[in-house]
């Protein structure tokens, strides 16, 4: 869920409405606002996108200098008008947006129902605006942290009064909050983005604190009641992130920019001298590098499966044991956590709640942890301490394109400088920063060719089911790509290594369901062409992404890219797949850059 808050001279709603657009991939099942007018709290609030909850508000607006908004990802309650946030307390005094889940709402929701409140919701967030509501304490900041304490769970809330109209109080634990600072006016967000263009500076806020955030400035205070100091860091970021420019959606324009992305992770980072990569913020000696014996890597989604490729490249270039798990599963399973491993956080947002955990139990249990992150400043970048960061500029669109890309690539960097402190030798550096540099050009010729995706796509477009299969680092692409076209398309497609084909899946291969085969020039060409054959054998249509000059016989229709070095290849036959999920997306009127049921940073468990 997106959270969004304003104190300050100017009229709160239209800052709102554009802090909600911004943050509207956090969720977008219901949206509101709640204005504090003439003393009276003033809430809008609608099942649906931002643009229709512009359609129910006043045509007069709601004319306030403070207010709070919220853009939901439902957990507790259906989406519907009266489950959307602001959630108030039964006087319309006190209003709240709320990010995470609150554990013990059935039983404060008991409790507080024996007492005579009627809730007009199914959420747990209705519980926190009748708690704070009820307590006695004057000032709303001790109010909150009071109601907080009966509290169990995780929360990143924004809170308003229309009887104490000076500050928004604003809290954290496990849900991301930044206070943003203004000239004479404030900002509460759960993401830095949201404010961009308007605050100068931001602090975040940590687990276990609450914030009085007032139109001149802001204090804080743990949620034991300790006062503590906040450092700000400068706002920096381009708020042209946040415009299609000419395209039709953002997914279209994301993945037109990725020459530009990856250009900016490689900036700096090619050292021609010593012919290897120098990631200056994993903070690792040479000493340090050589004692790593095993990489376990840890994301979510599509972070998981470019992690699954940041093994294959680090097993194959630093020859150390590498492995991808899901965060999600990784944090559930008490795994053994090894001194000697290295553990990689890979997350866009930085704000997963699973990686989050992941990484935390990793930490706790005295684990090295870096980061392979997007968004600078999010809370897994600072819960790692040390990492690479993407510099792939913001993503929008809901699934992940252009970071997908530039994760493998950071990888790529980090494989070739553990490489070099271990048995990688200088030619074979030097092969890789070739390449390296050649991607984004190469990348570009590909981005370019969106109508040449049309045969594969109208064979996808009419199926129902459909395999993605890959051999090795191949195996990683397919993944991506099933996963890129379940996401925007709705279709059912399954992600399988060609080598396990005959050991099942081949008996659901029929004229009806096509396979899409990834197919490198490389040394196991043979075997793909031969898993090819056993398609084509049981009448399955293929489709295949293949690289320029090779022959594929009975193949549907294909896709050729340029080469690059054999452990780079993975990066641009996946290029096409996404132009694919793009294409079919399009061609079946889906929602591409909000998919139901979707949404792009998932901030709870
Ligand atoms: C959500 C999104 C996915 C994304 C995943 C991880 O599930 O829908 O597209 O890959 O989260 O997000 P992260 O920000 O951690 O990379």
């Amino acid at each position: 869920c997106g959270i969004v808050g304003y104190v300050g001279d100017r009229q709160a709603l239209p800052l709102l409405l554009e802090g909600l657009r911004r943050l509207e991939y956090r969720g977008y099942d219901s949206a509101g606002v709640a204005v504090i007018v003439d003393g009276a709290l003033a809430v809008a609030k609608r099942k649906g996108k931002v643009r229709e909850l512009e359609g129910v508000l006043p045509a007069s607006g709601l004319s306030g200098v403070v207010g709070i908004a919220h853009t939901r990802w439902a957990t507790h309650g259906e989406p519907s008008d009266a489950n959307a946030h602001p959630h108030t307390d039964a006087t319309g005094r006190i209003g709240v947006v709320h990010n995470g889940i609150i554990e013990n709402a059935a039983e404060l929701r008991r409790r507080l129902a024996a007492d005579g409140v009627v809730f007009r919701s199914e959420t747990d967030t209705e519980v926190l605006a009748h708690l704070i509501a009820r307590r006695p304490e004057n000032s709303l900041v001790e109010a909150v942290r009071a109601a907080l304490g009966q509290v169990k769970g995780a929360y990143g809330i924004a809170v308003i009064d229309a009887a104490r109209p000076e500050a928004i109080i604003a809290a954290r634990n496990g849900g991301p909050v930044v206070v943003g600072v203004g000239d004479g006016e404030m900002f509460v967000a759960s993401d830095a983005s949201a404010l961009m263009g308007h605050a100068r500076h931001v602090a975040h806020l940590d687990d276990g604190e609450i914030a009085e955030v007032r139109a001149d400035g802001f204090s804080v205070l743990t949620l034991e009641g300790a006062e503590t100091t906040k450092a700000t860091q400068a706002l920096e970021g381009e708020v042209s992130g946040f415009d299609k420019g000419d395209h039709s959606h953002f997914m279209q324009k994301e993945i037109a920019e990725q020459p530009e992305a990856v250009r900016r992770t490689l900036l700096g980072r090619l050292d021609h001298r010593f012919n290897t990569a120098h990631l200056g913020g994993i903070e690792l000696a040479a000493r340090e590098m050589l004692d790593i014996r095993r990489v376990k890597i840890l994301g979510c989604g599509s972070a998981y499966y470019a992690g699954t490729l940041g093994a294959h490249l680090i097993e194959t270039l630093a020859r150390i044991p590498a492995h991808a798990e899901p965060a999600s599963e990784f944090r559930y399973r008490n795994p053994v956590i090894e001194q000697d491993t290295l553990y990689i956080a890979v997350s866009q947002s930085g704000e997963t709640f699973d990686t989050l955990a992941a990484i935390q139990e990793v930490k706790r249990k005295g684990g090295r942890v870096l980061g392979v992150i997007n968004a600078v400043g999010s809370t897994i970048a600072r819960e790692c301490g040390r990492g690479v960061y993407l510099h792939a500029g913001p993503e929008v669109a809901v699934v992940s394109t252009k970071t997908w890309t530039s994760t493998a690539v950071a990888f790529a960097l980090l494989a070739l400088q553990l490489g070099r402190v271990r048995d990688l030798s200088a030619a074979q550096g030097a092969r890789l920063l070739a390449a390296l540099s050649a991607l984004p050009d190469q990348i570009a010729s590909i981005v370019t060719r969106e109508a040449e995706v049309g045969a594969l796509s109208a064979i996808l477009a009419k199926a129902d089911h459909a395999y993605f299969i890959g051999r090795s680092a191949g195996y990683a692409v397919a993944m991506e790509g099933a996963l890129k076209l379940k996401e925007v398309s709705y279709l059912h497609a399954e992600a399988y290594p060609a080598s396990e084909l005959k050991h099942g899946p081949l008996a659901l291969i029929s004229p009806e369901t096509p396979t899409l085969a990834i197919v490198p020039d490389d040394d196991l060409l043979a075997k793909n062409l031969s898993t090819i054959a056993e398609v084509r054998t049981r009448h399955g249509p293929v489709l295949a992404v293949t690289h320029e000059g090779v022959r594929l016989d009975g193949v549907e229709a294909a896709f050729a890219v340029p080469k690059s070095e054999p452990e780079l290849d993975p990066i641009l036959l996946n290029i096409p797949l996404q132009l694919l999920a793009y294409q079919v997306a399009r061609g079946l009127g889906r929602d591409i850059d909000q998919p139901r049921n979707l949404a792009k940073s998932v901030t709870v468990e």
